[in-house]
């Protein structure tokens, strides 16, 4: 047993559908969340640049938090990091990336379409996964940067006219090219999964990791022998400046229904 909190971590908001999907199953856990904003967006960096940030960024978690075990709920911190991290530090991690494997066994047409930041598109870590577990399949990938900082920036304050607009473009390249299932490749979709499904229509599936990460971090508890007895608040970090206001007032309100406390 061991009541040290679990940290995830994203460069946003992204990680927080992964967070609530462990906090309805392990009601005794405590939480972690650190929002690493001011180095959002993480898609956009090269891969030393982004393993020193990370390595940084858990050193000064691990000091102030010190964490049983964390989760990178970030896909493009995942797929450059997480071999680094496991070497670095002396608990368990857990990351999440993108999932072609289970879209493999899925897809009918064999055409699948993979959503992602531009790290993650371009990483060789990516390929490696695709020619492991999809190379009878044609992956159309999609670096989608810009739906990513829509989703960190302006959705708390946009309709749905505008939603719908920025997701177009991926839309339209998935059903060109006809993949029956999309993989959200990126944490930060899950908040856009409704619209997502809604324009590309009921015949093109979408997945993500959820269930596959949350699943594997029980096991790690339980493998361990880390799970807790007691729990404590649940904290919201972000690293960044707090910006205006308003965007405080909206990662205020985003972490408190997911059950956080903003500090
Ligand atoms: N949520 C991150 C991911 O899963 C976002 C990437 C970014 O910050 O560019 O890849």
């Amino acid at each position: 047993m061991n009541n040290s909190p679990l940290l995830f971590i994203d460069s946003g908001i992204g990680g927080l559908p992964y967070l609530e999907w462990l906090k309805k199953r392990m009601p005794e856990e405590s939480f972690v969340y650190i929002a690493d904003n001011k180095n959002f967006p993480f898609g956009t960096k090269n891969r030393n640049e982004l393993i020193n940030i990370m390595v940084a960024t858990i050193a000064e978690a691990e000091e102030q938090y010190s964490p049983k075990a964390a989760v990178l709920a970030c896909n493009t911190a995942s797929v450059v990091s997480l071999d680094v991290l496991r070497n670095n530090f002396n608990f368990p991690f857990i990351g999440v990336v993108p999932a072609i494997k289970p879209a493999a066994f899925t897809t009918k047409n064999k055409r699948i379409g993979l959503m992602a930041s531009n790290r993650t598109i371009e990483d060789e870590y990516t390929e490696r996964l695709i020619k492991d577990f999809a190379s009878d399949c044609e992956v159309f990938k999609l670096a989608a940067g810009e739906i990513i900082d829509f989703i960190e920036n302006r959705l708390y304050n946009s309709d749905q006219d505008e939603i719908r607009a920025v997701i177009a473009p991926a839309v339209k390249y998935f059903k060109d090219n006809e993949v029956d299932i999309v993989v959200l490749g990126c944490t930060h979709f899950l908040f856009l999964e409704k619209e997502l499904q809604e324009e590309l229509g009921g015949n093109v599936m979408i997945i993500d990791s959820r269930d596959g990460v949350g699943r594997q971090i029980m096991r790690v508890l339980e493998d361990k022998d880390l799970k807790s007895g007691r729990k404590t608040d649940d904290k919201f970090i972000l690293t960044g400046n707090k910006e205006s206001n308003e965007k405080i007032r909206n990662y205020t309100w985003i972490s408190e229904k997911y059950g956080l406390c903003a500090v």
